[in-house]
């Protein structure tokens, strides 16, 4: 709660921008955190914010059962920006109406402001702006006034300036919409009179400071993949805990190539981090022989971790304590009250670990988002190398191998993610993508080779940009380079026999195949 003192509440109505909104808010340096809808006024608060957004939401409010905030939070006195269902739900709790839109607008419009908004005082007369949303005020509630029109709606901005109560049609937090920040730092700074106080050092030393305190002499396990989440936590951790803290870092088969040496060089030799290495591909694999379920395979390297982590325990403990690099996405997605959000795959660190490990749960990094964290690694003093390395899943190519896990299809999967990645990083893009890999199936397709027919295997390659993980764009990569990738691989890969090339964003597909 200390992180949202002087800052905004976001109460989450179960739009997919509700966490956009937090990271937005979070640029300007202004402290704020993401609650579900029905927060209670108590929370809030307590919470000492100083203003709240409502973020958008899938319902409509004129629904019986629509998600609505406590009526006392209305009466706390606080300023409140409501966007797209909140600006809606403004409307609907002041006694405006709203309806059905004739024609529901989704994509981009132009905003035409009109003079005299304190939210739109840095908005130029017309600018692009995006919306997304099937019903509109069609009545205004007393008090208020219609600050900004839109090709499909005449009430895109709405305010109330005496109550301080504002409602915006589209969405500011999209790079979109093109003074969308702007819209926002007038909200906070202006409006509800924030000030910037949201400052990562701070916040990570507090948080040492409190696995310090919690921890006391007792002793904690962390599980170290190489992963910047992970890696970070283990320097906070250790930061807190000092000798207390074991690392453990179990290569279960299903890394990229290379990547074991590289990480136990570059957490024992440049961090200094204790880190005790657990051959355990052997297990692993025999765990997942014969197994061709994306879950099944998730939840069989997840209960494998326990155990290894339970029979480590046994040995070198006991330990109270286990570290997880548990990110803000993975808390608010299972803790969301705004209606049901269906869970789309057991994450391993989330769901995947048996119920009942006899360990205490430490996560540090739990109020934090992923670009966050690399700002904290970069603090910490981790090589950039690694701080900039693409996000890697718990089960590794257990999810990119579609089907049963084989030893010649995770030979395939290694092989021509490594020449991928080389190829990227030689043009200068591997930066620039949020991950970039291999995928293979089961799939076999007529190939030849010399004058020979050869079935193989038809592996794909699939690179993304994305903010978060919970969107993402596939990346219009140049043809040569995907040219030069495909002829390497099938060079060095006699039993591949297609090289193909993943052209859909998430959604619909999700980054991970499995
Ligand atoms: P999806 O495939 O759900 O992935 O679009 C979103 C982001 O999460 C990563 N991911 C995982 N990370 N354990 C993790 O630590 C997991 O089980 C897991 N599954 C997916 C994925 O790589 C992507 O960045």
């Amino acid at each position: 709660m200390k992180s949202t003192r002087g800052g905004i509440l976001v109460l989450d109505f179960g739009g997919q921008y509700a966490h956009l909104i937090v990271r937005r808010v979070r640029e300007l340096e202004v402290p704020c955190q993401l609650v579900p809808f029905s927060v209670p006024t108590s929370y809030v608060r307590e919470s000492e914010a100083r203003g709240l957004i409502f973020s958008g939401g899938p319902s409509s409010v004129y629904v019986k059962g629509a998600p609505k905030p406590s009526p006392d939070v209305l009466s706390l006195g606080l300023p409140i920006l409501g966007i797209c269902y909140g600006h809606q739900l403004i409307a609907h709790l002041f006694g405006g109406v709203v309806k059905p839109a004739t024609k529901s607008e989704y994509g981009e419009s132009t905003l035409k402001v009109r003079a005299g908004s304190s939210l739109l005082q840095r908005v130029p007369a017309r600018s692009r702006i995006w919306a997304s949303h099937g019903d509109q005020v069609t009545k205004m509630p007393k008090g208020f006034q219609v600050t900004a029109t839109s090709d499909n709606s005449l009430f895109a901005a709405i305010e109330d300036r005496r109550r301080r109560v504002f409602g915006l049609q589209f969405h500011p937090e999209v790079t979109q919409t093109e003074y969308g920040t702007d819209i926002l730092a007038a909200f906070v700074y202006d409006v509800c009179g924030c000030r910037k106080t949201w400052r990562l050092e701070d916040f990570v030393g507090s948080e040492i400071e409190a696995v310090r305190k919690a921890v006391g002499p007792e002793r904690v396990l962390c599980a170290v993949s190489g992963g910047v989440d992970s890696s970070t936590l283990a320097l906070m951790v250790s930061k807190a805990v000092g000798e207390n803290l074991a690392c453990l870092f179990v290569d279960h088969g299903l890394l990229r190539k290379g990547e074991s040496e590289e990480v136990l060089h570059t957490l024992r030799d440049l961090l200094g981090l204790k880190v005790v290495r657990i051959e355990a591909s052997k297990r692993f694999l025999a765990a997942l022989k014969g197994v061709t379920g994306p879950e099944e395979k998730r939840l069989i390297v997840g209960a494998e971790f326990a155990r290894v982590f339970e029979d480590f325990n046994r040995e070198e403990g006991p330990f109270q304590w286990l570290a997880q690099g548990t990110l803000y996405p993975d808390v608010i997605e299972s803790a969301s009250t705004a209606g049901p959000a269906s869970r789309i795959k057991a994450h391993h660190n989330v769901a995947g670990l048996p119920k009942g490990i006899p360990f205490k749960l430490l996560e540090p990094l739990r109020e934090l988002y992923k670009d966050e964290v690399r700002k904290v690694a970069a603090q910490l003093g981790m090589p950039r190398e690694f701080v900039v390395r693409h996000p890697f899943p718990g089960p590794g190519l257990a999810v990119r191998i579609v089907g049963e896990v084989t030893p010649q299809k995770l030979g395939v999967c290694r092989e021509a993610s490594a020449i991928f990645e080389d190829e990227l990083r030689s043009a200068g893009l591997y930066e620039k993508l949020w991950q970039a890999f291999a995928i293979v199936g089961d799939d076999k397709v007529v190939g030849v080779a010399g004058d020979l027919r050869r079935e193989g295997y038809v592996v794909t390659l699939k690179a993304v940009t994305s903010e978060d993980g919970m969107t993402a764009d596939w990346v219009r990569l140049p043809f040569d380079l995907l040219d030069a990738v495909s002829r390497k691989v099938t060079n060095r890969l006699p039993e591949v026999s297609l090289v193909t090339y993943a052209v859909t964003n998430k959604p619909p597909s999700t980054i991970e195949p499995q």
